[in-house]
């Protein structure tokens, strides 16, 4: 808001040659907070005005004044405001008083719909370390939009179709244990899948036997229906494990196959736009024009494509959402494979596909190089998860032993540290994956977060605090960083929605804590002259906190 209201004020003084926007765009925040909280330069204004940066703004802080300030100076070429600090704190804490877990809301989404793409992983396949981060950031995105005042629509595309299905089924026959497939499905499944791959290596037939069961398998032969049936249940029972420690649920499962009888009025339609281009036998959309290499929509041997059943879904979800935007948030190495499908409906005419976008993300590193499924290097989700929640249970056992809930909170320790050592990287950067890192206390991790709200939340226990006794006036140096964070709040939300950026998030949490904890390290609460205004101030802080975790899909236990 103070940032709004220093580019206003900024703008007044300049006149029309400089929008507002663009002044907004300027303001910074100094590194050093004894350099101002806001800080705009001059340096491209001195062309236009004809004027030495370092005068402009001589000129520029002399005339800014605002109850809001209690302080603009000129530094070299920057105008520095000092926020006034009785003013912005009885502000601050009013508004977090008011709003409680509210806070930060707005309504730039209001009316609009976002629809997500999330977490689609392959049945008869393990959940890997890339659907884990599609899950957690996809989530996360959908509660920042829903702060945002958007609907949203969290869609689960699983990959349940396709010619490995074909060879799976051909697999089965060879070797399937149905003993076996109902106690472990995608252990033994994947194992017949890898074994059928060694395999066809010396017999090709074998190729050719796959091929066949995913003819009689889009033919809706019975055998193949069933059995694809039951390798879909199973996967998506033991999918759900992972989803309820994760606490995400989905407003629709909708796979691939569910297109399977939709696309032929989808190649009609791409036909009848003129677009449909034949090449050695098979179907593609050309899109040279755009620089990308042809999409394939339906092969020489007949089949459809991935790409295929993404058109058809998009054009579902348009008509059945009305989505204001489209997010697909799949790893970087499908960037391409989204290109094409967005060239392609926008070639269709559908001005709707300027909405779709691909939230890429970057890949789950071992000791830096990537997890494969083929060399067995995967790590299994669900052996993750279970022992980050082994490794907290641990730790309470130590130092809590009397912990009332001790399993509920050391899930909640656990999955969070998994949640936010993904969250608190920028989504496009690789991750190295540390299960020791996740957990520790000291650094930037979710215990380090979860037990500085239950540090917080136990003093106002322990002072019996009642909101209704709140009051805003604090004066107190210490607390000032953190009730400037407090007050960013709701511009970290808006931030890191528009860049589909959790991790914007994951950081200024962080800094949250800091500060918090540098506060605490420095203040006597209990029976301080202001205890009730420092207790308001904690309360607003524990808010913030553990709204903030739980945007990142993250809980807060009381005491840990
Ligand atoms: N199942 C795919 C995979 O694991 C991801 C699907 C992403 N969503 C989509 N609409 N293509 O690679």
């Amino acid at each position: 808001m103070e940032k709004h209201l220093f580019a206003l004020q900024v703008s007044h003084l300049l006149g029309e040659a400089f929008s507002r926007e663009w002044i907004y765009e300027q303001i910074e925040i100094p590194k050093k907070e004894s350099m101002g909280d806001l800080s705009f330069p001059c340096f491209s204004l001195a062309k236009t005005l004809r004027k030495n940066p370092a005068s402009i703004a001589v000129d520029l802080a002399s005339h800014i004044d605002h109850e809001i300030f209690s302080e603009v100076k000129a530094t070299g070429g920057y105008v520095n405001a000092f926020l006034n600090q009785s003013f912005i704190t009885s502000h601050t804490l009013k508004q977090v008083l008011t709003a409680g877990r509210r806070y930060g809301e707005h309504d730039i989404g209001k009316g609009k719909t976002v629809v997500l793409d999330l977490s689609s992983p392959n049945i008869a396949k393990p959940f890997s370390m890339g659907h884990l981060r599609s899950t957690v950031i996809g989530q996360a995105i959908s509660h920042l939009a829903e702060k945002c005042g958007y609907k949203t629509v969290k869609i689960n595309y699983i990959g349940d179709y396709g010619t490995q299905f074909g060879k799976l089924l051909a697999a089965y026959h060879k070797w399937g244990d149905p003993e076996k497939i109902q106690k472990d499905p995608i252990k033994e499944l994947t194992k017949i899948y890898v074994q059928f791959h060694e395999a066809s290596k010396q017999d090709p037939g074998l190729i050719e036997e796959g091929r066949e069961w995913f003819k009689k398998l889009e033919e809706n032969d019975e055998t193949a229906l069933e059995l694809w049936r039951w390798f879909k249940d199973a996967s998506l029972k033991e999918f759900d494990k992972i989803y309820e420690l994760l606490n995400i649920s989905f407003d629709l499962v909708r796979g691939e196959a569910y297109y399977n009888d939709k696309m032929e009025k989808t190649i009609t339609e791409i036909m009848k736009k003129g677009i449909l281009e034949e090449s050695e036998g098979a179907q593609v959309v050309r899109l040279d024009e755009e620089g990308l290499p042809p999409c394939l929509i339906r092969k020489s041997n007949g089949t459809t494509t991935y790409a295929t059943r993404d058109i058809t879904s998009a054009i579902d979800r348009y008509d059945s959402f009305a989505f204001d935007e489209s997010l697909y948030v799949v790893g970087h190495e499908q960037t391409l494979h989204f290109q094409q499908i967005k060239h392609v409906l926008q070639k269709m005419g559908y001005s709707w596909a300027d909405h779709i976008h691909h939230v890429p993300f970057g890949m789950m590193l071992k000791e830096g190089k990537k997890m494969s499924t083929r060399q067995g290097k995967t790590i299994l989700l669900e052996e993750v998860l279970q022992e980050a929640i082994d490794h907290a249970k641990q730790n309470i056992e130590l130092k809590n032993p009397d912990l009332p809930d001790k399993q509920k909170v050391a899930k909640q320790v656990g999955v969070g540290a998994v949640i936010f050592h993904d969250l608190k990287h920028d989504r496009k950067n690789d991750v190295e994956f540390s299960l020791e890192q996740m957990l520790t206390f000291e650094g930037n991790t979710a215990p380090y977060l979860q037990y500085t709200y239950a540090r917080a939340t136990s003093i106002l226990r322990r002072a019996q605090f009642d909101p209704d006794q709140a009051t805003d006036q604090l004066e107190d140096s210490h607390a000032w960083t953190a009730i400037k964070l407090i007050r960013r709040f709701p511009e970290v939300i808006e931030d890191a929605y528009q860049n589909y950026d959790p991790s914007r998030v994951a950081r200024y949490l962080l800094d949250l804590a800091k500060s918090f904890n540098q506060y605490y390290a420095a203040t006597k609460i209990i029976g301080n002259s202001q205890e009730q205004a420092h207790l308001t101030f904690i309360y607003t802080l524990t808010t913030v906190l553990q709204e903030g975790l739980s945007l990142l899909g993250i809980e807060t236990p009381d005491e840990m």
